[in-house]
């Protein structure tokens, strides 16, 4: 492994309220924040395809600079996808607009499961720790830089339904008709995800966020069978002094579980869940990131101001840090998003 001599951070907010240290103001970020809703994202998307931006190092360190200049939030997240993973694992992905991914070769039955093997995948996606290594260069110290990873869970949904789902019906039809081979591959995605973000800690990335985006799928005793487990492994895997942050989506029914047991430094929680609710739920004792509803930043720019500053009076200043509570919506105006960054920004304790 090579040792890197990266600029020196100047803002370190955000690794402090991960750490649970008294700030003045939360920091933010926003899921989502290198996208469509950014004009300069939408010039290099006409000229370059998804997975192009993504594997292009360049490329990828550009877009994840892009809302740093346009917002200044207070960290960065490379620009890629959870898909990548899958890909490494020999699924076929392609991210077909107006639809999202499709998988050419979905797993259809044992067979099929049993041969997804985790092998080499860091090697596969050295593209990845490439941007990554280049990111924190790039961004000269200015806001320590977030790696991810999807949950195995959430990549079963996409590897077994093979596109995008309300429901992920065949996903689930799969896990209870065939556990045995389920297991294999959630056990193959675990270890393949701890290769994965340890080398991004390699490369330079200095947090690291889990995506569980489907995790409100599962019924509380099927997320501690199948989701929890693989969640707990992955967090006592990864390098000690880097924080991890999980976000599984709609598991308000999991809060207490996931402060206590998962190994997280921080719980991402969704817009569905009140903020006294997940404090309680937590005992204080975790940062909690979050939980914006995305379609708030629709509303006048008033409201914007007015509902953020809410937020962070109901989660409190220590141990939080302000996101959404998921992606950011492509038609949100950049003004809007701004309002939003500026209003935490300027929060101060009374
Ligand atoms: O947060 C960031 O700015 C970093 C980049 C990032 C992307 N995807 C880029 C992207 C991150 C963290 C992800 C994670 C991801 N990808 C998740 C988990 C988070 C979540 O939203 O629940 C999931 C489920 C995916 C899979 C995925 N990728 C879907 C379902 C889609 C299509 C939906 C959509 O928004 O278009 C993508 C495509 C994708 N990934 C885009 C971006 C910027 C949009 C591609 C484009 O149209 O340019």
């Amino acid at each position: 492994m090579t040792e890197h001599n990266f600029p020196e951070l100047k803002n370190d907010l955000f690794l402090r309220a991960l750490k649970g240290e008294e700030v003045d103001r939360p920091p933010v970020w926003m899921m989502r924040q290198a996208g469509r809703y950014l004009p300069q994202y939408m010039v290099l998307r006409r000229k370059y395809s998804f997975f192009e931006r993504v594997e292009t190092p360049e490329l990828a360190c550009e877009i994840t600079i892009q809302p740093i200049d346009e917002l200044e939030p207070d960290a960065a997240i490379i620009f890629s996808d959870i898909l990548t993973v899958p890909q490494a694992l020999g699924i076929d992905v392609q991210m077909i607009s107006g639809k999202g991914p499709v998988m050419g070769n979905p797993i259809k039955n044992e067979d099929d499961a049993f041969s997804i093997l985790s092998e080499d995948v860091p090697e596969k996606l050295n593209h990845v720790m490439e941007a990554i290594t280049l990111t924190r260069k790039e961004l000269n110290g200015r806001v320590p830089l977030i790696g991810f990873a999807g949950a195995p869970w959430t990549l079963f949904c996409y590897m077994i339904q093979g596109e995008g789902s309300k429901n992920f019906d065949k996903a689930k039809s799969f896990l209870y008709q065939h556990p045995e081979a389920s297991r294999h591959v959630m056990r193959e995605l675990t270890s393949a995800t701890i290769d994965y973000l340890n080398a991004q800690v390699d490369a330079g990335a200095q947090a690291l966020q889990i995506f569980d985006s489907w995790a409100g799928l599962l019924s509380p005793d099927d997320f501690n069978e199948w989701a929890l487990p693989c969640l707990m492994e992955i967090t006592a895997a990864v390098k000690k002094d880097v924080p991890v942050i999980l976000f599984a989506k709609g598991s308000w029914y999991a809060l207490e579980r996931l402060g206590f047991k998962s190994g997280a430094a921080a719980l991402g929680v969704d817009w569905t869940i009140a903020p006294e609710f997940a404090r309680e739920k937590t005992r204080n004792e975790i940062t909690l990131q979050g939980n914006f509803d995305p379609s708030h930043l629709l509303a006048p720019i008033k409201e914007i101001e007015q509902k953020t500053k809410r937020m962070i009076d109901r989660f409190g200043t220590r141990r939080y840090i302000a996101n959404l509570g998921h992606g950011i919506l492509p038609h949100v105006p950049v003004g809007h998003a701004r309002a939003f960054v500026d209003t935490v920004k300027n929060y101060r304790k009374n």
